[in-house]
Formats: structure tokens, C-alpha cells, sequence
């Protein structure tokens, strides 16, 4: 088996579909796990994906990874956290793993509060405004990272 891919999802996601359509489409969170299984498959590699909105549990899994170090990069869409947690940011470099972020719809087309993220400034890349094809991309770059 080849890498493993963690891909985390911040408070909310759970909702894709029935959440403001017209922002984020119309694609459900099981879409979100379809696609990034496929894209880490098809790099023979392997996804795991996980969404809450209880950033305390996010805290944990994170902190889990730098403990157990099961997985070699990490995707996250941080959603509203990315730009309200410094704690978010300072737990993504506790694993030492490469870090791709990503967000569904184009941040930085939209209000003032969306254009800052905590977590740019750590992340090895970052994806905006590619739908949910954005997380197949994030995946892909994830196991190019992992693998380097
Ligand atoms: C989001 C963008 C964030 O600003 C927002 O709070 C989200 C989703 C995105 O995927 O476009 O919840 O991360």
C-alpha cells in the first residue's frame, strides 16, 4: 500500500448539498469521501476522511497523527476555523507532515473575513474555487508531497 492521506473537514461541511447551493453546489459530503478515495486510489495510494464541528475533536485527531504518525500528509478544509483559529494552525505543524489546504469556493472572491487564513502561511499549497474537484486535486498533491 502506498501513502496514507488524511483529509479533515472543519465545521459545517456535513451539510454540503443542502448549504448554500449556490456557493458551494450541490455535491454532499459522501461526494467529498467518494472523491478523494478515488483520487488517492487511483495513486494507489489510501484516504481517510473525517469531518467535524467540534474543533476540540479536530485538535485531537490531529494530535493523534503526531502520536501514532499513520499518515504522511494531511488535506483539510479548515471551513469557517481557517480564518478564526490560531490553535487550529499551531496543531497542523505538530505532525511535521506536509499540510494542502483546501476550500470549495474562491475565498478570496468573497467577503473581507474569507481572505485571511491562519493556515496558508503552514500549508505546502493551496486550493480555491474548484468545486469539490478541488479535494481530488488536494488529494493528488498530497501523495506527490508524501512521496517526495
Ligand atoms: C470554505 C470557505 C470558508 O470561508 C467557509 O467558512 C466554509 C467553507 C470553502 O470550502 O469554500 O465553511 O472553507
Amino acid at each position: 500500500m502506498g501513502s496514507r492521506i488524511l483529509v479533515l473537514n472543519g465545521p459545517n461541511l456535513n451539510m454540503l448539498g443542502v448549504r448554500q447551493p449556490e456557493v458551494y453546489g450541490d455535491g454532499s459530503y459522501a461526494d467529498v469521501v467518494e472523491i478523494c478515495t478515488r483520487s488517492a486510489r487511483n495513486r494507489g495510494a489510501e484516504a481517510e476522511v473525517r469531518q467535524t464541528n467540534d474543533e476540540a475533536e479536530m485538535l485531537v485527531w490531529i494530535h493523534g497523527l503526531a502520536r501514532e504518525r499513520d499518515f504522511s500528509a494531511i488535506v483539510i478544509n479548515p471551513a469557517a476555523w481557517t480564518h478564526t483559529s490560531v490553535a487550529l494552525a499551531d496543531a497542523l505543524v505538530i505532525p511535521e507532515v506536509p499540510v494542502v489546504e483546501v476550500h470549495i469556493s474562491n475565498v478570496h472572491a468573497r467577503e473581507g473575513f474569507r481572505q485571511h487564513s491562519y493556515v496558508s502561511p503552514i500549508a505546502s499549497a493551496v486550493i480555491a474555487g474548484c468545486g469539490l474537484a478541488g479535494y481530488g486535486y488536494a488529494v493528488d498533491r498530497a501523495v506527490d508531497l508524501a512521496q517526495s
